[in-house]
């Protein structure tokens, strides 16, 4: 009987159970690379501003991942506390995600628009100046450090070769976009027609003449789950 000898076997048993987990993980995952659906492509979504990408790098630098999850399960006290679940759309073009592990503080995939500017602010100072049970850090160097983006286009050079649909256009233009999004009353045209009409603007920082390291970090958190209208949103059919 052959089958006894695999079943007396440990050694061969185990790799021959691993051969079979492993063609039955293959099946699983491999169309996912394949079936257009595995992302669907949803109206609204768009590359970040160079502004907001910026804001990304901060939050990864700063490690704010550690305690912020980016990503709403599809489950009922979810949705009601943060809103629509996470599409995988909403984080295609990040690299990498952010979607986390742990939540010492709450959820941020659709955090923007859900307060002021200034909130943000003082939040990012001192958070127990608006939160006063608060136990996130602050981060009072953000409002301090000048923004360095000299190497702003390169960065979007980088993520284009990853799949990241930067034109040529908006990689020229990335520093005037930059400056544009977070100066009031600046022309904000060119930046409208690259990146769309919803992208947010404002002095982010409450400094008007500076654009400091907090005007990218609230940019980005200002625009967080805000690019697709779930007033219209309808799942596709699998
Ligand atoms: C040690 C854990 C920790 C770290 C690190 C941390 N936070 Fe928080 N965060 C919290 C907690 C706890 C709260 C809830 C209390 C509050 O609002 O301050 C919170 C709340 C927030 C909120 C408000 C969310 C809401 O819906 O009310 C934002 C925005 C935020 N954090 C952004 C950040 C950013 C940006 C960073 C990185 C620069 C960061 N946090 C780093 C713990 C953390």
């Amino acid at each position: 009987m052959k089958h006894a000898t695999i079943e007396k076997n440990a050694a061969l048993m185990s790799i021959l159970v691993l051969i079979m987990v492993a063609i039955g993980g293959l099946v699983e995952i491999v169309p996912l690379f394949f079936i257009e659906s595995t992302i669907e492509t949803v109206q609204g979504i768009r590359p970040y501003t160079p502004l907001e990408l910026k804001g990304r790098d901060l939050y990864i630098r700063e490690g704010c991942y550690n305690c912020h999850s980016q990503m709403i399960r599809p489950f009922r006290d979810e949705v009601e506390r943060y809103g629509h679940y996470s599409l995988a759309a909403e984080s295609k073009y990040d690299h990498p995600f952010q979607w986390g592990s742990k939540r010492t503080g709450p959820d941020l995939a659709r955090v923007g628009g859900k307060y002021s500017s200034l909130w943000h602010q003082e939040h990012m100072r001192r958070p127990r100046n608006v939160v006063p049970e608060s136990v996130m850090p602050d981060y009072p160097w953000l409002e301090e450090n000048a923004l360095d983006y000299d190497d702003i286009a390169d960065r979007m050079t980088a993520m284009s070769r990853i799949g990241v649909p930067y034109s040529e256009e908006m990689i020229k233009n990335a520093i005037a976009d930059l400056k544009a999004q977070a100066t009031p009353d600046s022309d904000t045209d060119g930046l409208n027609t690259r990146y769309g009409n919803k992208v947010p603007l404002d002095d982010f920082d409450g400094q008007p003449k500076r654009i400091t390291e907090l005007d990218a970090m609230v940019a980005y958190l200002q625009m967080l789950g805000t690019l697709v209208d779930f007033s219209s949103y309808q799942a596709q059919a699998r």
